[in-house]
């Protein structure tokens, strides 16, 4: 009998193809409800899950003791319990790399997006408030040549500090870590958050989601930054307190922000909606056609591999 493995969300048929030997169940499109979730999860031996799925003790066991792999079609993995996986002696698998530069074009999108106005730009046009040219209507601040803070200098952000060099930026960054090579190559500093967020121009952010990180970037963070400064949150929503991002928006302590990613999606903070200075994407950051089925053809190697007995390409250490 061919073992059973259950698809959260219908994903590209590139990586659907690659797992027909198997009993598949293919959840809908939209996100899954939880009951329907824990009903069909019953008997897998292999759970191919989205960001929108939380894999936690509870689904686990729905499954039962068949269950060996958790396949996560993302290079984040927060939606997935590690310690209850590996209790159950459970391997948890992403997807890094193939994502990097599709993620770090959509952290640049946002970044010339939200300093250049786009969306109040796009509203006034389609509102038909558009008049005519004026010498001063919609003007922010240049890009190229201004310096850009990245905190999280992992491959996403390194994607995005390469981007920026085409731009003739200053890069400086922040991590947990001191990478001196990348240093090297990309022309970039170390500094201490607070003096990142002092001296950059823009802010993108590319740590992921853990209790370290949570709130990284709250009030007292946001008021270190420059009235002219915008940030971009292209990683994970909890690492920006939303709250206070659209107060700093709205009292003009930095000039604007670009989100594609929000505390609880898809809900977006009622403040943020009602503000022009932030660009709001709804977690586009990996969409491109090509990414995505990359994404799905290595979430499906991975599962099949743990299925056949073999070492997955990208398992996530535990
Ligand atoms: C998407 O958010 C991902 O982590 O790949």
């Amino acid at each position: 009998m061919p073992e059973k493995v259950l698809i959260t969300r219908k994903i590209p048929d590139a990586g659907l193809q690659l797992l027909e030997g198997f009993d598949i169940t293919i959840l809908s499109e939209s996100p899954p409800e939880r009951g329907e979730l824990l009903e069909a999860v019953r008997g897998a031996a292999g759970i191919l899950s989205t960001v929108t799925e939380t894999v936690d003790a509870e689904l686990m066991d729905a499954a039962g003791d068949d269950l060996k792999v958790v396949a996560n079609m993302a290079v984040g993995y927060d939606n997935v319990d590690l310690g209850d996986a590996n209790e159950r002696g459970v391997v948890v698998t992403n997807t890094p790399e193939v994502l990097n530069e599709t993620t770090a074009d959509t952290a640049f999108m946002l970044l010339l997006a939200a300093a250049r106005r786009l969306g109040e730009a796009e509203r006034l046009l389609r509102s038909g408030g558009w008049e005519a040219w004026g010498p001063m209507q919609l003007t922010g601040p240049d890009v190229w040549g201004k310096t850009l803070g990245v905190v999280g200098f992992g491959r996403i952000g390194q994607a995005v500090a390469r981007r920026a060099r085409g731009f003739d930026m200053d890069l400086v960054y922040h991590d947990q870590y001191q990478n001196e090579e990348a240093e090297r190559e990309l022309g970039a500093r170390y500094l201490g958050l607070d003096e990142l967020l002092q001296k950059s121009d823009f802010v993108s952010i590319h740590t992921p989601l853990t209790p370290e990180t949570t709130h990284l970037i709250g009030a007292e963070e946001l008021g270190l930054m420059q009235p002219t400064a915008v940030l971009v949150n292209s990683s994970r929503g909890p690492v920006v307190d939303e709250a206070a991002l659209a107060d700093a928006l709205k009292g003009g302590s930095i000039f604007a922000a670009g989100l594609d990613v929000y505390e609880e999606e898809p809900e977006v903070h009622p403040k943020l909606l009602g503000l022009e200075n932030v660009v709001l994407a709804p977690h586009i950051g990996s969409a491109s056609i090509e990414t995505r089925d990359k994404m799905a053809v290595l979430a499906a190697e991975n599962l099949a591999a743990v299925l056949r007995g073999e070492e997955p390409k990208t398992p996530v250490d535990a």
